[in-house]
This record gives structure tokens, C-alpha cells and sequence, in this order.
């Protein structure tokens, strides 16, 4: 839980064991009255928007936070693009404007997260400076006039990107009313100047010591690539060598890190503690590797887009899972849409009623705020069709109701969530070093990584209703089961972490293509799962990609696999066939498909093939059920999700209804209903889409 959210504690009366239910209640909701916010205490659940007064008159600024607050935003987030209005000429600088910005949301009971302005450099930086450009993959320089035109290792924007943060912290730093920083927005582009190379070179250097121990791990006798000296590696970001291709984006990843802690490292120094730093992250995003990138941040955040407008909850639920997992606590959703975004092939809308299912899986996916981007559309510029709060006149659109709406259970539910996170009983492994070798040579385009990890995600999400997103190197302990869908990248040390769960008790399942390779990109010589060999007590005879799906069948159900299959072969005595390939291509018939070995009172369990839906989830909820993981409500209509928070001597329930029919759901213990008031009750009706939010005491 962010430091910002404990500050809250003491003006919103935490459960403590042992108090009545119905004294519980009252504190909570006593605690939401609107109007209690104060400087010292955000509320424990916000509701937010991007807004941006630099891009109009101050004598508007108090209407539009007027709206703002009677639609129970209590957090703006400023300033991520406003570099030539903090500093319109180079060493001049106007930070005024913001501190009255900051005043006045203050008064509508609004706290305030700067953005830091580096994704936008002014035009005279990019103008005096043209060294500090980007250059694309193809040797061009980037242009002024949009925005990550910089190059994100040049020491020179460095410095300039230092000097604007220190200067904001200096100002911000201790204002109550200033509750977090953001570091940038959404980074992601390398760049490919000489200046970047030659920092790939050192990094490479510092890597392998010598230029013999690159040649060995790359194997580099292939194709001549044999190098002499580092300075003679190309840089590049597709069709190269996949030990290059693999190290290029380690390097972005840490040059990346290294440009976000330039910026941490001055906040840090003038900025006070209880003030949170993060950075937005992109879906799905794999530029460069989050765990890395996370470390040094205080908080994780996203943007929750939907940029088609078909929301599938399932498929926003993982992306949830997965950035909770990039600090293992509480996240922000930084930036989603008000019904549509501009940049999808068709915008469409969200459902009004979408919009409140995603808001409330985002809370109970563990984030603590969810901002719309943006309020305002800027009158020009280029994303002047995206969705907005209020119109180009100022008057709120359509989406103003549903968000306001969302703010009042955000209010209402607020003092009930303080303190509280999703616990999970059950994990799934993400690496980017496997997501990335396998984009390098997917070997079948029908081979998507992230829907594969969805494909396991889907059915294990639906049986345990709580998952966490996790990367291989995170502790294990606690978890009754942990899956890897496809750890392609699997290192030594890696493997002894998981064979020390699995011998601890814990059951481990990989999914196809896992093991193969070893930390340099390099094909591990044992065959799949590579130095997890002697655990599983076998290894993957051979791997093919499906024209057309195969069927399999034995202990664990039957049905059929498409895109992937691999051939199975038990070594060990006690490693055991639990489905075989049915007659296919003639390479599979009657090969084995899933084999498991139990270690003590652990397994691990090998899945050659990407199953198909119906047959992945018989075969997740019998792992599932093998390795004692329980739903956390039994029996729940496919359409209802049910989150689950617990703290502070209180368990939370966020049931959400996704579907066009009325569900029941049934509680294991009497609950109080937060969003609608009425008496304690065990069994809930949901309306279609609807949210209902259930408070008991924790037992
Ligand atoms: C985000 C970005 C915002 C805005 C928004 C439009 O990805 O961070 O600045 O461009 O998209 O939907």
C-alpha cells in the first residue's frame, strides 16, 4: 500500500478485529462523506482525470474543478506535457501557473501528481540541441512537432530532463497538496545514434568482459559473425543474431532504467517521502523489461485502454494481475479512456456500462485510482477526437455522468478498501526474456505470447478468481500453484528457484516451448525444459507448428491443440503420461502430450501443446484442484467476477456482473453492501453489469 493511502488511515477509522459489523460500516461511511478531504488526506480511492491548464485561461480553472469536484475527482494529474510553458526559453522559467493550478484544485479538495515534462521537449532544446533527437532504426533523425522525439541516452537531454525535475521537486516537493510524480509518460522508443551505440558497446563490454565470451554465447562461428572488438556490434532491433537481439533489448531496458532514475534521484533529493514516484506504462508493454524499470519507483501504474471498445474482462484482468506483479502491491491506473481513445483502427465507445465494469475490476485487480485522460480536449493538437470529461465549450459530454457516477461508489466505497490488496493463492510466471526470444522467431505467426499467456490465464483466472502476475525470480512462497505458460528463457539459476518450490511442496505446470534456451538466447543442449530436465524426469522429444488442430486424450479429459505441439518423453520411472496425441501428422500419433512427476509432496507438470479453450480448462481446474486451490466464491455464473481484498481486519468482495443476465451469489459469510446500503446479507442479486461491493470482517 502506497505511503499517501496509510496517511489516510487515521481519518477513515480502520476495522479492528473484533468490532461489530454494523459500527464498521458506520465508520466507513462516515469516513466517505463528501467534503471530508482534506490536504493531509486523500481519499483511500480516487477517481481522477489528466488535466491540463496550461492549455487555457486561468479565469476557466475554477469551473472546471468545480466539475470535477461534483463528479468526485479527487486527483489531477499535470504537467507531463507542459515543458514550454515551465520553461519557454532555455534558463527562464514560469512555475507559477502550476502553483496556482495546485491552489485551486486544493480548494475543490483535489490532490495533484506532476507529471515530470520530458516526453516533450521544447523546440528550443530540440532546436539547439539536435543531438538530443532521436534517430529511428533506420538511421533518421526524428523531427520536432510530436512528442518522445529524444534520444533516451543522451547524456546532454539527460541533463536537461535532470535540471526541469530538480527544479519542480524543489518547488513541489513538500506541497501538501502534491501527493506523487510521474516520471516521463509512457516510454518506450529506443533510439539508434552513434552515441547510444557506442553506450551498447560498453554495456556489452561490461556483460561479457571479453569479446571471446560474446563470440562463445552468441555462437557467432555462424554466419562469419565472429567479432574482433565490441565497437564492431551492430545494434539493431530485428533480423539479427538472437543472442544480439535478446542483450539489444536488456540494454534498452537498463538505459531505460537509468533515464527514469536520473529523474528519480533529483525528486528524491528535494521531494518529501510520502510523495509517491511512478511511471505509466503502456499494455502489455514489452520495450523493455517493467520488473527492471519498476524497481527504483515507488508505485506501479498503467494505461487502461480499450481502444476498439470491446471490452473483454478476462483479457483486462490479466493486464491488471500483470502490473500489480511489476511491484508485487497496489498499482494506479494512470490514464483510461471516457468511452473512446483516437488512435484504434475504429474508436468505438465503451458501453456506459463497460466503463464501470472496467473502473471497478481495476480496484479489485488491486489499483487504488483510476484517471480518465483526458478532461479537457486541447482545441488543436493531435488528438483532438479523443474521449473527454467536457466538451470543447466546457460543458461536460456523456461520459461526465457515468464517471461521476463511478465517483460516488468510489466515495462511498473508499474507507471500506483502505488498507486492503488482492492476496493470491496461485501465480502465473511472465518473463520478458521468453516473450521476447519467442517474438524473435515465433517459428509460426499463430504463436502470439500474450494471447498464449491469456490462453492459461482465462481458465485459471475463472477458477481461483484471483491470480497473480509475477516475474520468475519473485519469492514463491505461499503459492499452491504456479503456472508457466511459455518460459522459453529459462536460466540455471532460475530453475534451481523453481525446483526448490516444487521440492518445498509447491506444484509447478509449464506450458509449451519452455526451457529451451539459456540466458544468452543459446539452445540449452538437454533438450526442454532445458536445466529443469532432471526435475520433470523428462524432456521434449521434438516441437512442430499445427496447420490444423490434433486431438488428445487420457487422464485429464481429451479435446484438441492448435498452433503447437511438442512430443513428450518420459525418462524418470515416476514421471507419468497424462495425455497422449490421437492420430495427427503422423510426428505426434500417440506420443505423450502432458507428463507430471510428484517430488514429495510437490509435481511438476510439463504441457506440450496449446490446448484448445474447452480442454485447457479441464485440464487447469484438474491441476488446480490437485494442488488444493480453492475459488475464493464457489459456484459463480461465468459472467460474474469476483475480486477479493483483504486488510486491515476486513475482507472486501467486488463482485461485477459482465453479462446481459441477473446472477445470485452466494457468500460465505454475512457482508454488509457497501454501494447500496440495506442489512447484511449472504446472498447477492446482480443485476445485469451491475457492481456490488460487500464488506465483512476478516475471520
Ligand atoms: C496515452 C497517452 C496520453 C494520450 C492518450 C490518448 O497512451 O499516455 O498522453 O495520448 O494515450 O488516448
Amino acid at each position: 500500500m502506497q505511503p499517501m493511502l496509510q496517511s489516510s488511515r487515521s481519518h477513515h477509522g480502520m476495522y479492528r478485529p473484533g468490532r461489530p459489523l454494523r459500527a464498521l460500516l458506520l465508520t466507513a461511511c462516515l469516513a466517505g462523506l463528501p467534503g471530508m478531504a482534506t490536504a493531509a488526506a486523500p481519499p483511500p480511492l480516487l477517481l481522477g482525470t489528466a488535466w491540463y491548464p496550461e492549455q487555457w485561461p486561468q479565469a476557466r480553472w475554477p469551473k472546471d474543478l468545480a466539475l470535477m469536484q461534483a463528479a468526485h475527482i479527487h486527483v489531477v494529474r499535470v504537467g507531463e506535457f507542459a515543458w514550454s510553458t515551465f520553461e519557454p526559453r532555455q534558463g527562464v522559467y514560469h512555475f507559477g501557473w502550476l502553483e496556482r493550478a495546485i491552489r485551486e484544485a486544493a480548494r475543490h479538495h483535489i490532490f495533484v501528481v506532476i507529471g515530470t515534462p520530458t516526453a516533450a521537449p521544447p523546440a528550443w532544446l530540440t532546436s539547439r540541441y539536435p543531438q538530443t533527437l532521436r534517430v529511428n532504426a533506420d538511421g533518421r533523425r526524428a523531427q520536432h512537432g510530436n512528442r518522445q522525439q529524444f534520444s533516451f541516452s543522451s547524456p546532454l537531454y539527460r541533463k536537461f530532463c535532470r535540471d526541469i525535475a530538480a527544479r519542480l521537486a524543489k518547488r513541489f516537493g513538500h506541497d501538501p497538496d502534491v501527493i506523487g510524480w510521474q516520471i516521463d509518460n509512457e516510454m518506450g522508443p529506443p533510439s539508434f545514434d552513434a552515441g547510444t551505440r557506442r553506450r551498447f558497446h560498453a554495456w556489452l563490454r561490461r556483460r561479457y568482459h571479453t569479446i571471446a565470451a560474446l563470440n562463445r554465447h552468441w555462437t557467432t562461428a555462424y554466419w562469419s559473425q565472429t567479432y574482433e572488438h565490441f565497437s564492431q556490434v551492430p545494434m539493431r532491433a530485428r533480423g539479427e543474431n538472437p543472442g544480439l537481439l535478446l542483450d539489444f533489448k536488456r540494454f534498452v531496458s537498463a538505459t531505460w532504467a537509468s533515464y527514469t532514475e536520473n529523474q528519480i534521484q533529483v525528486i528524491r533529493r528535494y521531494a518529501a517521502p510520502r510523495q509517491f514516484i511512478t511511471t505509466n506504462t503502456t499494455h502489455w508493454g514489452d520495450q523493455f523489461d517493467q520488473y527492471t524499470i519498476s524497481r527504483e519507483l515507488t508505485l506501479a501504474s498503467w494505461d487502461d485502454y480499450v481502444p476498439g471498445g470491446h471490452y473483454r474482462w478476462l483479457e483486462n484482468a490479466v493486464q491488471d494481475d500483470l502490473v500489480r506483479g511489476y511491484k508485487r502491491r497496489d498499482f494506479w491506473v494512470m490514464e483510461t479512456q471516457p468511452a473512446f481513445v483516437d488512435w484504434a483502427p475504429v474508436n468505438a465507445a465503451l458501453p456506459p456500462y463497460a466503463m464501470q465494469e472496467l473502473a471497478w475490476q481495476d480496484v479489485g485487480h488491486g489499483a487504488n485510482a483510476v484517471l480518465y485522460w483526458q478532461w479537457r480536449s486541447a482545441l488543436n493538437g493531435q488528438e483532438q477526437y479523443n474521449g473527454t470529461l467536457v466538451g470543447p465549450g466546457g460543458e461536460p459530454v456523456p461520459a461526465y455522468r457515468v464517471v461521476s457516477a463511478i465517483g460516488a461508489q468510489f466515495a462511498l466505497a473508499g474507507p471500506a478498501l483502505a488498507g486492503t490488496s488482492p492476496h493470491s493463492r496461485v501465480a502465473m510466471l511472465q518473463s520478458y526474456a521468453s516473450r521476447w526470444a519467442i517474438g524473435f522467431q515465433r517459428q509460426t505467426v499463430r504463436f502470439g505470447v500474450v494471447r498464449e499467456f491469456t490462453a492459461f490465464y482465462e481458465p485459471l483466472e475463472r477458477f481461483a478468481q484471483s491470480v497473480d502476475v509475477i516475474s520468475p525470480n519473485a519469492p514463491l512462497r505461499g503459492y499452491r500453484l504456479v503456472v508457466a505458460p511459455a518460459l522459453n528463457v529459462l536460466s540455471r539459476a532460475e530453475a534451481r528457484h523453481l525446483s526448490e518450490y516444487v521440492r518445498a511442496g509447491g506444484h509447478l505446470v509449464l506450458g509449451p516451448r519452455s526451457g529451451m534456451k539459456d540466458p544468452y538466447d543459446a539452445l540449452w543442449t538437454e533438450r526442454q525444459p532445458g536445466p529443469l530436465v532432471p526435475l520433470l524426469g523428462g524432456h521434449v522429444g521434438q516441437y512442430y507448428a499445427l496447420l490444423t488442430p490434433v486431438p488428445l486424450a487420457g487422464a485429464l479429459g481429451s479435446g484438441r491443440a492448435s498452433v503447437w505441439a511438442e512430443t513428450l518423453v518420459p525418462q524418470a520411472p515416476g514421471t507419468r503420461v497424462s495425455m497422449r496425441y490421437g492420430k495427427s501428422n503422423g510426428w505426434l500419433d500417440g506420443k505423450p502430450a502432458i507428463i507430471t512427476r510428484h517430488v514429495g509432496k510437490g509435481s511438476i507438470t510439463y504441457i506440450g501443446a496449446w490446448l484448445d479453450p474447452p480442454l485447457m480448462r479441464t485440464v487447469i481446474d484438474e491441476l488446480a484442484r490437485a494442488a488444493h486451490v480453492h475459488p475464493l466464491l464457489p459456484d459463480v455464473a461465468r459472467n460474474v467476477e469476483v475480486c477479493e481484498r483483504t486488510g486491515d481486519g476486513k475482507r472486501v468482495w467486488i463482485l461485477i456482473n459482465h453479462g446481459h443476465r441477473a446472477h445470485t451469489v452466494h457468500l460465505p459469510a454475512p457482508a454488509s453492501p457497501v454501494l447500496t446500503g440495506g442489512p447484511v446479507r449472504e446472498t447477492v442479486v446482480l443485476a445485469p453489469h451491475q457492481v456490488n461491493v460487500l464488506l465483512a470482517p476478516l475471520t
